[in-house]
């Protein structure tokens, strides 16, 4: 009978083909143990937050220095903020260091406190211990080159968590989300909000309806438009609502008080503003802080960038959006806004228009009461306009009209003693 001829195979290990194949496998896993071993040694960094304090003797805590707004504080801020930014520049931690901010300053005695936020890139492999002791000298010698500052010989310094840096910031206002975690600035664009990008927007809600937009200014304290209560003006039917959802709050708290500017007059809309007071404290969080007030006699700069927030309409006599939503525009001069060509006359000095000359950009109904907000050179944000008026909505040559917070600042103050 037929058997095939079995053929003996020449050498069952020297097969080229299975040493060919063992040594691709064992160069393969070589490679990639290097590679991972590369990549966590050296590229795989991290982010590491440290909180210092200096103590400034020579410089008095003035009312000058309550509030981020004044020239006096962010000078004071920019002039700490570029020596320590100037000495790790310089340092061998060159290219760790990211960013040192001033987060606070407050007052201890008659001395002045810096609360520093830094930021650092280190490869994971780093030991924390050994962080602090390089990051310290060079921190200790910023110190010596204040010139006429006069500080503490050695700031203490703290490693501490991306939540605790947060939650400094959130003490304090116009901390956007970026500026939380002392990340690059961040491109807003789209028209829907994300959680926390404007912490200090609320929801001012009737009958669990929304009617109109406020501003977080303290953690009592709700800014507004005086029109938004020719319906009532009865606090009890009134509540504020956090979130970026209307229908879906994180938080709703009950109003006290409604004041209403006392010369607010419907037929010109001068005067439209409002403050509400909250029945109990806002616990600030990441996502619920406050926005900054601007001084008095801040300038608003025609031409500059700002944004403005709410859940209106996205055509004039459309329905109110349950996502909050956010729009760019510019600042117009009132000059301008009053041309024969747009508002004629219409606009008062406590009144600032801001859209885009194309129209398109812009507030609408529902919006009302709600912030218009620019961000200063230290990214803080500040409530410069409320949501008044306009004729409909984005349309060329009639931008959106807003209440100019400037004008009343003063008047805030006696009311809030913010
Ligand atoms: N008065 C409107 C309101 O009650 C706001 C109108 C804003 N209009 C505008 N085109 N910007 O919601």
């Amino acid at each position: 009978m037929y058997r095939p001829v079995r053929v003996p195979s020449t050498s069952r290990f020297l097969n080229p083909c299975v040493v060919c194949f063992i040594v691709v496998t064992v160069v393969v896993i070589l490679a990639v143990t290097v590679a991972l071993l590369v990549h966590f040694l050296s590229f795989d960094q991290k982010s590491y937050f440290y909180h210092s304090n200096f103590q400034i003797r020579n410089v008095n805590y003035s009312n000058q220095l309550t509030s981020p707004a004044t020239q006096e504080y962010k000078i004071l801020c920019g002039k700490i903020e570029s020596v320590i930014t100037e000495s790790f520049r310089k340092s061998n931690l060159r290219n760790q260091f990211i960013r040192a901010y001033v987060a606070r300053l407050r007052q201890e005695g008659s001395d002045v406190i810096a609360d520093i936020v830094m930021k650092f890139r280190f490869t994971r492999s780093y030991r924390g211990a050994t962080l602090k002791n390089r990051i310290e000298p060079i921190l200790r010698q910023a110190v010596n080159n204040f010139g006429n500052l006069e500080v503490n010989p050695s700031p203490d310094l703290t490693s501490i968590t991306v939540q605790d840096a947060a939650n400094i910031f959130t003490s304090e206002c116009g901390a956007g989300p970026d500026l939380m975690t002392l990340s690059e600035e961040r491109i807003i664009g789209g028209t829907k909000a994300e959680e926390g990008d404007w912490p200090w927007q609320v929801s001012l809600q009737r009958n669990n309806m929304h009617v109109c937009g406020g501003s977080l200014i303290g953690s009592t304290w709700i800014l507004t438009a005086a029109h938004c209560f020719r319906s009532s003006s009865n606090p009890r039917q009134w509540i504020v609502a956090f979130g970026l959802s209307t229908i879906s709050p994180t938080m709703r708290i009950r109003v006290r008080r409604i004041v209403v500017h006392g010369n607010y007059d419907p037929s010109t809309r001068e005067n439209d503003i409002a403050l509400m007071q909250l029945e109990r404290r806002v616990s600030f969080t990441r996502n619920i802080h406050t926005v900054c007030l601007p001084v008095a006699t801040q300038n608003i700069l025609p031409g500059s960038t700002a944004y403005v927030t709410g859940w209106g309409s996205q055509e004039y006599g459309g329905n109110t959006v349950t996502e909050l939503e956010q729009v760019r525009v510019r600042i117009l001069s009132n000059n301008v806004c009053n041309a024969p060509t747009s508002y004629n006359g219409a606009i008062l000095p406590g009144m600032l228009c801001a859209g885009l000359p194309s129209g398109g950009a812009d507030a609408c109904q529902g919006d009302s009461g709600g912030p218009l907000v620019q961000e200063d050179s230290r990214r803080l944000w500040f409530v410069v306009g409320i949501v008044s008026w306009g004729f409909q909505c984005g349309l060329p040559d009639r931008p959106g009209v807003y209440t100019r917070v400037t004008t009343y600042r003063d008047w805030i103050n006696q009311q809030t003693g913010i």
